[in-house]
């Protein structure tokens, strides 16, 4: 048991005074829209001519222009982080410690500000985007806690010698976000690595730039020093390849889809000219994700379980579910459930800002990709909720159930990462789980069951990262569900955990002979 530490909690926008903060916070989202933003190395401000625009996937307004980094600029950021290495390393880990600390202060003073960003720029609501800044609350303080009981190094057996094991910081490290979770995982990434003493680049997603600018922002405020955390937004294809593959790289931390995961683990396998280690990665990828209902379950649970998990911020969480894999003698039944609760969220779409159920998914490509596996559902199985969407204002997509999905479907196989449930059928528990495993991804997974004889098996043959039981797959809390998933769903690194950190550290073991 964790002793010691207490999760943040999330606002409650039903309280007045709360809604009306976030409401203002809206009126200074609106009032700084359309401004342009700098890249930052070294502690500088860069103004670069080629702009990345951030459309608000509500609206598709322009919410603001961020400088797009350069190949030249990538190398300075590069350069400036390994030149402040060498002495953020050395800094006391209490001083570290310090720093995030006056991070978490500001995170709180600026909370509704950041949320209100966080939902303009990915279309969450204001729930979701609120539940993802306690995540980065708790991402800082668990670190904090681990860093302490790391900076004793590792126990050692009594010898003769004078022993030591000492964790020591790597390098410089490139953190790639993702757009879906722009502030928790780009915190997340950015301060397990300066806290164990690296220093980092951050590349946010083109689509969630400007609430990246806001967090390293505060984290210039809080006291990192100029060089330790850098901001260079900017094209895979000019700079993603390049900050990947540069010598001076010494870890890449990396959340997104599971073709660029597996391309930047090939990049950073080669070695460059003049570099001196084996890079290390951390990815987390992909998911497909699926929920297990057994004839003992309670189906109205299950299925308010499995829309939460399917349909909560449009379905765009690689923790997702988009397969409901479900016994036969219940399926019908079962389909019934989660109609109705799609429909009474097809009912609540709108946007972030409505703070709705349902809002819109991130942007065109997404809109169009989920779209195109819409109209294959409808050729591989029946759409029984959903299926229609309009792209005339925002992205939007209605939530999806697709029945008769059998397992070999491009819908059962293929990451949708939308609002598109696959409800597939099984004969049998044992078949329910074979199915289930019968993917290359293995992120999250659940089961709505009563029966303890298939709790047993599940714990022991669902092959997940993430294992949840009579609950829905998404939502992991820090330390109470370390998260991360096996096989193509990434490198199994659970953030918030002491483990994680060792990533961005190497093991000195130190022996002077008395
Ligand atoms: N950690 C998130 C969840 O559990 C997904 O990234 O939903």
């Amino acid at each position: 048991m964790v002793k010691g530490f207490k999760n943040a909690s999330e606002l409650d926008f039903t309280i007045l005074s709360n809604k009306e903060a976030m409401l203002q916070a809206f009126a200074q989202v609106d009032e700084e829209k359309g401004q342009e933003y700098p890249l930052i190395i070294g502690g500088r401000r860069v103004m670069t001519d080629e702009k990345i625009t951030s459309i608000a996937p509500a609206t598709r307004e322009v919410v603001g222009k961020v400088s797009s980094c350069s190949k030249e600029l990538a190398d300075k950021a590069i350069r400036s982080a390994h030149e402040a290495f060498k002495t953020w390393s050395k800094v006391p880990v209490e001083e570290r410690i310090c720093c995030v600390r006056r991070l978490v202060e500001l995170m709180h003073r600026e909370r509704y500000i950041l949320d209100a960003w966080s939902v303009e720029e990915s279309g969450k609501n204001w729930g979701e985007a609120d539940g993802e800044l306690c995540e980065a609350l708790d991402f800082f303080n668990s670190y904090i806690m681990h860093t302490r009981e790391l900076d004793k190094g590792l126990e050692l057996v009594d010898s003769e010698e004078a022993t030591k094991c000492v964790y020591t910081p790597i390098g410089v490290g490139v953190a790639i976000p993702p757009w879906n979770f722009p502030l928790s995982l780009l915190a997340g990434m950015a301060i397990a690595a300066v806290i164990t003493g690296n220093t980092v680049v951050c590349k946010p997603s083109s689509d969630t730039p400007i609430v990246a600018y806001k967090f390293v922002e505060l984290c210039e405020r809080a006291g990192f020093p100029a060089g330790v955390i850098s901001f260079i937004p900017g094209s895979g294809s000019v700079i993603g390849d390049f900050i990947v593959q540069h010598p001076l790289t010494r870890f890449v931390n990396f959340t997104g889809s599971k073709v660029v995961g597996l391309r930047i683990n090939k990049m950073a396998a080669e070695v460059s000219e003049g570099q001196r280690w084996i890079k290390r990665v951390v990815a987390e990828m992909g998911g497909k994700n699926a929920i297990i209902v057994d004839s003992s379950a309670d189906l109205k649970r299950a299925a308010s379980g499995i829309a939460n998990s399917a349909f909560s911020f449009q379905g765009q969480k690689c923790s997702a579910c988009s397969r409901a894999i479900v016994m036969s003698d219940v399926y019908d039944e079962f389909v019934d459930e989660i109609v109705a609760c799609a429909e009474e969220l097809k009912k609540q779409q709108g946007s972030g800002r409505d703070n709705l159920p349902m809002g819109p998914v991130i942007n065109k490509a997404a809109f169009e990709s989920i779209t195109g596996y819409i109209e294959i559902a409808g050729k591989e199985g029946n759409i029984v909720s959903g299926g229609k969407y309009d792209d005339s204002e925002g992205f939007y997509i209605e939530p999806t159930v697709v029945r008769d999905i059998t397992r070999g479907a491009r819908i059962a196989n293929e990451e949708i990462f939308g609002p598109v449930l696959a409800v597939i059928k099984a004969e049998s528990f044992d078949e329910a789980l074979e199915i289930a495993n019968d993917t290359e991804y293995g992120l999250t997974g659940s089961v709505y069951t009563e029966d303890r004889t298939n709790i047993q098996k599940a714990k022991t043959d669902f092959h997940v990262g993430n294992l949840y039981f009579n609950r829905k797959s998404t939502g992991a809390v820090v330390l109470q569900h370390p998260f991360g998933g096996f096989n193509m769903s990434g490198t199994d690194a659970k953030t918030g955990t002491r483990d994680y950190l060792t990533n961005f550290l190497n093991l000195k073991s130190v022996c002077e002979d008395l």
